[in-house]
């Protein structure tokens, strides 16, 4: 009897002591998923560039805003001139590079780091038409009308002044120029939604021509007003 009662009080503890744990460990998903939360939401209301500490994060592979629907939305062609705004560590860059055969693509990021990251996987690929450059989007060090088109994927919403990055690349394309931006809700506090982003790049000057994927996960092309679109071209581009 006594043997039974000594049975029943360790079982009693040892549950208390796992349901115990369980608490806490919910306590403690609790407070993560809650710190996470609250650092996404200030990350958002700041805009600021991801750091090159946290770049594996942008190193995982990109569903749906993948490197062949850039290809069918972008349109490159050979020898066109192309400016990739915030390339990170170069998930699209290389294959950017190789769509414009002769052309030239350079890359610019406000992050040196990026940069040096991206250029060692240029030159291991044995590429020799991209060039660098470190500045911010929002006072591009080029020419006016320099580019055939320009590319921002997941970059648009890290920038504090959108509106004044979207004018600089209206000024450096080239009437009938393209620019593609590229946005995912998934695990980027800094998401644009695409009715935001046309209203905005429509005020810059930038018509939108266009767009791919989803709702939650895309990619919109706006052309620069200059040559004619044609109808056809137009419909073709709005894929889903
Ligand atoms: C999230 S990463 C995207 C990298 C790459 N486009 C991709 O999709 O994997 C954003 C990049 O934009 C750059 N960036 C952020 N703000 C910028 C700014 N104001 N001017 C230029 N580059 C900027 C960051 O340094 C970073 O390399």
């Amino acid at each position: 009897m006594s043997q039974n009662v000594s049975m029943i009080r360790r079982r009693a503890s040892k549950e208390s002591l796992s349901s115990g744990r369980l608490r806490w460990l919910a306590a403690l998903l609790a407070v993560a998923g809650g710190a996470t939360l609250a650092a996404g939401l200030w990350w958002r209301k700041n805009p600021s560039p991801c750091p090159y500490g946290l770049r594996l994060w942008v190193q995982v592979p990109h569903p749906i805003i993948t490197h062949s629907r850039l290809k069918r939305i972008l349109e490159p062609r050979p020898g066109e001139r192309l400016l990739e705004i915030g390339p990170g560590t170069g998930y699209y860059t290389m294959d950017l590079a190789e769509w414009i055969g002769d052309g030239e693509l350079e890359i610019l990021d406000i992050q040196p780091q990026m940069l040096e990251h991206t250029m060692r996987k240029v030159r291991s690929r044995g590429l020799t038409n991209v060039s660098s450059s470190q500045a911010d989007a929002t006072n591009l060090p080029h020419p006016g009308g320099s580019f055939d088109a320009a590319l921002l994927v997941t970059v648009f919403g890290e920038i504090p002044d959108g509106d004044a990055a979207l004018r600089e690349v209206h000024r450096v394309l080239r009437p009938g120029g393209r620019l593609v931006v590229g946005e995912i809700a998934v695990g980027d506090p800094h998401f644009s939604r695409l009715g935001s982003l046309r209203a905005r790049a429509r005020r810059a000057g930038l018509a939108p021509n266009g767009h791919s994927g989803f709702p939650f996960a895309y990619f919109a092309r706006f052309t620069k007003p200059g040559l004619r679109i044609p109808a056809h071209e137009q419909a073709r581009n709005e894929t889903g």
